[in-house]
């Protein structure tokens, strides 16, 4: 096992880099690593881990590195994550997230391929009534859950005909250090940090009574890693994450007493409403039974506590300017003002 040929893509990213931190240090010999650098950092890549600059979706390039890498084990972490962005930027999102995983498994299957542990995420069930378990149907309701779907279902009909094995990991919001804090597309926490580093107030969607549920970095990479490796996990799929639900403005009342730990909250950093974005999702947490159960998932690490972690390495790297694409493919009325406006 810990001379299997081991693969993470997103290793430059956020989880794909804490991923390939922990696999080596189980001391795995042969780990690879790929990323296209759209969304992660050169500098967060471990020395030790081999690291290729790849799109995955350029066919031709993927296959011929797949073909001299030959991975028995791969994690799939690389997408386009922009899911609220992903009604605006439809294509970008199917061919990161779906295209560019059949470009990666394809190959792969014919060059031995073992397992794949594929990175899903809780917008495959939609609005359905939360909490979410694992049993529950794929019913996306935007384009980043229907691309995730299509690699889940992919995945199981694939692996059926081809002989493969695979694990389906469903991850709540995670957050952490190495998070890209310059995304004003994703990532709520990142963005609020980074706009209070910017000496900006942050917007909040909606009425920010919208539930979700947080994921400490640290309290999702032991798992994702264990299912790889655990008989009774092949061919499952996984929710991860903590069974507490959060608002948004919960969250917010957080970060910005973990920012300013006086109490002294300028008024001018207080956040600001906005309306709902399309689509959105109103409450989205899960059930974790069956991670408890299997990989003997347990949070360890309380809101508060990841927070003023986040904050903290925030800190130190400093303000980041957010970067916005230079269009979006539709840009109409029903464009968020924050993106249209560049509003932090
Ligand atoms: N962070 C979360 O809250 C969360 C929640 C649920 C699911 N997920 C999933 O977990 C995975 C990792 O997310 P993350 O938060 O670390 O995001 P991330 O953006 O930090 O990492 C994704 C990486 O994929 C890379 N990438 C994008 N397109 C690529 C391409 N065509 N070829 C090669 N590399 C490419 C990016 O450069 C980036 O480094 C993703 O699949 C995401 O959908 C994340």
């Amino acid at each position: 096992m810990k001379n299997n040929r081991i693969l993470v893509t997103g290793a430059g990213g956020f989880m794909g880099s804490h991923l390939v931190n922990y696999i080596i240090s189980k001391n795995h010999k042969k780990v690879y690593g790929v990323d296209d650098l759209s969304g992660g950092f050169r500098q967060n890549v471990h020395p030790k881990s081999i690291f290729t600059k790849l799109d995955l979706r350029d066919k031709k390039k993927t296959s011929k590195y797949i073909s001299s890498v030959k991975p028995d084990i791969i994690f799939h972490l690389a997408a386009d994550a922009t899911e609220g962005r992903s009604q605006f930027t439809p294509i970008e999102c199917t061919e990161r997230n779906y295209g560019a995983y059949l470009n990666l498994l394809i190959p792969a299957i014919k060059n031995g391929l073992i397992e794949i542990i594929l990175t899903s995420s809780m917008s495959v069930y939609g609005s359905q009534r939360p909490p979410f378990s694992e049993n529950m149907r794929r019913d996306p309701d935007d384009i980043y859950g229907i691309s995730k779907a299509a690699m889940e279902r992919a995945t199981e009909i694939l692996a059926s005909v081809h002989g493969f094995q695979y694990v389906i990991i469903r991850p709540h919001n995670v957050y952490g250090p190495r998070q890209n804090l310059s995304d004003p597309y994703r990532n709520v926490v990142a963005i609020f940090v980074n706009c209070l580093l910017n000496n900006k107030n942050f917007y909040i969607y909606s009425d920010g009574n919208q539930k979700r549920a947080f994921s400490y970095i640290d309290d999702f990479t032991p798992y994702i890693y264990k299912a790889a490796f655990l008989k009774k996990a092949e061919r499952e799929i996984f929710n991860i994450g903590p069974v507490e639900e959060c608002t948004i403005n919960q969250l917010a009342k957080i970060v910005l007493k973990n920012f300013f730990p006086d109490g002294r909250i300028p008024n001018n950093l207080l956040p600001e409403y906005l309306p709902a974005r399309p689509l959105e999702v109103k409450n989205a947490w899960c059930t974790v039974d069956k991670a408890q159960k299997i990989l003997g998932y347990k949070t360890t690490i309380s809101i508060e506590d990841g927070i003023r972690k986040m904050i903290e390495w925030a800190k130190t790297r400093g303000p980041q300017k957010f970067k916005y694409l230079d269009s979006l493919e539709i840009e109409n009325t029903k464009t968020p003002k924050l993106w249209k406006k560049k509003l932090i």
